[in-house]
């Protein structure tokens, strides 16, 4: 199957799956569970929450994670301090990559950011093969957090987790 057709088929289950849906923690969980199991090129899928100064693990699929990162450090912490997806084709070149798994040689994360522009958490996939995400994996991965960031922010303040603001 084609790959943005799979990306569409996936959205739509997780649409499907999360209509009604108003807790956050059940909606990372149902994502990552989705798409890890939707796509190969998936080794290790999850979210990692904003704390004060750091990431904090969420739901994901895979082998252990680590369970803190640092703000600005490593690619989730670049993506978060930056708001900007991080696309790294080979993670040995990435500066300051934490890894959690010596198997990963690609990942993708993407911010999910809030309607104030707040960061919520931020959506890590890896993959054990090189170059394994292009435009179409960003794609799509940029308009599921969009949507995510904007239906579950205003939830995640009023449960009294502050999203960091660097
Ligand atoms: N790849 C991440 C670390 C998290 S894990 O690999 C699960 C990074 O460098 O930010």
């Amino acid at each position: 199957m084609k790959k943005s057709v799979a990306y569409e088929a996936a959205r739509k289950r997780i649409d499907a799956l999360l209509e009604g849906e108003t807790d956050w923690v059940a909606a990372m969980a149902t994502v990552v569970c989705e798409l890890h199991n939707a796509f190969d090129h998936y080794d290790w899928t999850g979210f990692y929450r904003a704390g004060d100064d750091e990431l904090i693990i969420g739901p994901y699929q895979g082998t252990h994670g680590c369970l803190r990162i640092r703000w600005g450090q490593g690619v989730c912490g670049t993506a978060a301090a930056e708001k900007a997806t991080q696309l790294v084709p080979d993670v040995d070149a990435f500066p300051g990559h934490i890894a959690c798994s010596s198997s990963t040689r690609s990942e993708i994360v993407v911010p999910v950011l809030d309607a104030l522009g707040r960061v919520l958490a931020v959506l890590d996939v890896d993959s054990n093969a090189p170059d394994a995400f292009d435009e179409v994996d960003q794609h799509h991965l940029e308009n599921l957090c969009d949507h995510l960031g904007h239906r579950f922010g205003a939830r995640v303040a009023t449960a009294g987790i502050t999203p960091a603001t660097p």
